[in-house]
């Protein structure tokens, strides 16, 4: 991140602690539950906030090298990321030309796909190489049923897909200015080192809007994260309808005695990039932390969460194993066992259909954000 910048938020931040107030909105922002619990409301966001816009599929480190896959089959449409033996990484729909199964599951190597049901073949590039029998198949030219591509875009570490094959990305467009922030953190030479995959009985958008306020820290966290950050104290900014928003480690402190040029913004913070629509892209000072969730089998009370977590060099040593288990440790026992649980309990009460709407504070800027994001895309359909 450029000094300046690093420099005023610093600033900004020693505001927010001296004054006591945090970034905020005008107003209080009335939620519909129904965000939560109706299924038209799931259909819409699936046919608008889930189609339109670039899905964040992780760093290049996930497709490294050639041959390198993963497949993804919760999203709109199941998704297949591989990387080519000319190095470029492609995306297409993971279903076979023949009659639609899956060509590859879960993640790994692999010299090509092969379907599982009647063994047609694809190259890493997606062309359709073999076909068993084919004088059975008159006029089925193999060079016309290779796999669905997706538009993909690879750059400064990162991958985006549009999971529409009639679309294509605008990267720029679509961060409204983000990107070179992102770009900054040199994220291509950073090595995937762990993905958990959790199913959970709440709504998708409930995963992402645990990371969007420090209002819960000193509460809900008060024996994990609470002792690292000051509660309730955030910085935010708005970019298009992706956002930042950044919370402060209590060791910001000792910059007070120290040159301006010294100050590390990204050390003493922990800045959640919210790239619209479903990933929460944590930069935690010295390493990345990534949750991209999906609505799981169109149910709007369950979710897919893909955890993944990234760290600058390959981990060569047990020392160095242990604290990023231990980071991660944290991580998810904080998400998972403290978050999530009680998120569990609100969807709950939600779908008793109790109450029509919640409420976020002006102290809740990201939150506030997000939800107004997935409105003004679905309005959009
Ligand atoms: S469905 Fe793939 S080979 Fe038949
Ligand atoms: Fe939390």
């Amino acid at each position: 991140m450029d000094q300046a910048v690093q420099i005023a938020r610093t600033k900004r931040a020693f505001e927010c602690i001296d004054s006591g107030q945090t970034t905020t909105t005008p107003g209080v922002k009335r939620s519909p539950v129904a965000a939560y619990t109706d299924p038209k409301w799931l259909d819409r966001e699936l046919s608008t906030v889930f189609k339109r816009y670039p899905l964040f599929m992780g760093l290049s480190a996930v497709v490294a090298e050639p041959g390198d896959y993963v497949a993804l089959e919760h999203s709109t449409v199941p998704i297949l990321l591989v990387r080519g033996d000319d190095g470029i990484a492609r995306a297409f729909i993971n279903m076979c030309s023949h009659r639609g199964a899956p060509v590859a599951r879960g993640c790994g190597q692999a010299a090509g796909f092969i379907c599982g049901y009647h063994s047609w073949t694809y190259d890493r590039a997606g062309a359709l190489k073999a076909i068993p029998d084919q004088r059975n198949f008159p006029g089925i030219k193999p060079a016309e049923y290779g796999l669905t591509q997706l538009p993909l875009i690879e750059c400064h570490g990162m991958i985006w897909v549009q999971p529409d094959p009639e679309g294509s990305i605008d990267l720029d467009e679509h961060l409204q200015g983000m990107l070179p922030e992102l770009q900054s953190y040199q994220l291509d030479s950073y090595v995937h080192y762990e993905r958990r995959i959790l199913h959970r009985d709440i709504n998708w958008k409930m995963p992402i809007d645990t990371f969007l306020e420090p209002y819960h820290f000193s509460t809900l966290h008060k024996d994990t994260v609470a002792p690292i950050f000051y509660d309730n104290l955030c910085l935010f900014e708005g970019h298009g309808l992706n956002h930042w928003m950044a919370v402060i480690r209590k060791s910001i402190e000792t910059l007070r005695d120290k040159p301006e040029a010294d100050w590390d913004f990204v050390k003493h913070t922990a800045i959640s990039y919210q790239l619209f629509p479903n990933t929460i892209f944590t930069m935690q000072a010295d390493h990345l932390e990534t949750w991209r969730v999906f609505p799981l089998k169109n149910r709007v009370d369950q979710c897919v969460i893909y955890f993944d977590c990234y760290v600058p060099e390959p981990v060569t040593t047990e020392k160095a194993k242990r604290y990023w288990d231990a980071n991660i440790d944290l991580a998810i026992r904080t998400v998972d066992d403290e978050d999530i649980a009680i998120q569990v309990e609100m969807e709950s009460n939600f779908l008793s259909g109790a109450k029509k709407e919640v409420l976020i504070g002006q102290n809740e800027p990201a939150l506030a954000h997000f939800h107004w994001a997935i409105e003004k895309a679905m309005a959009g359909e």
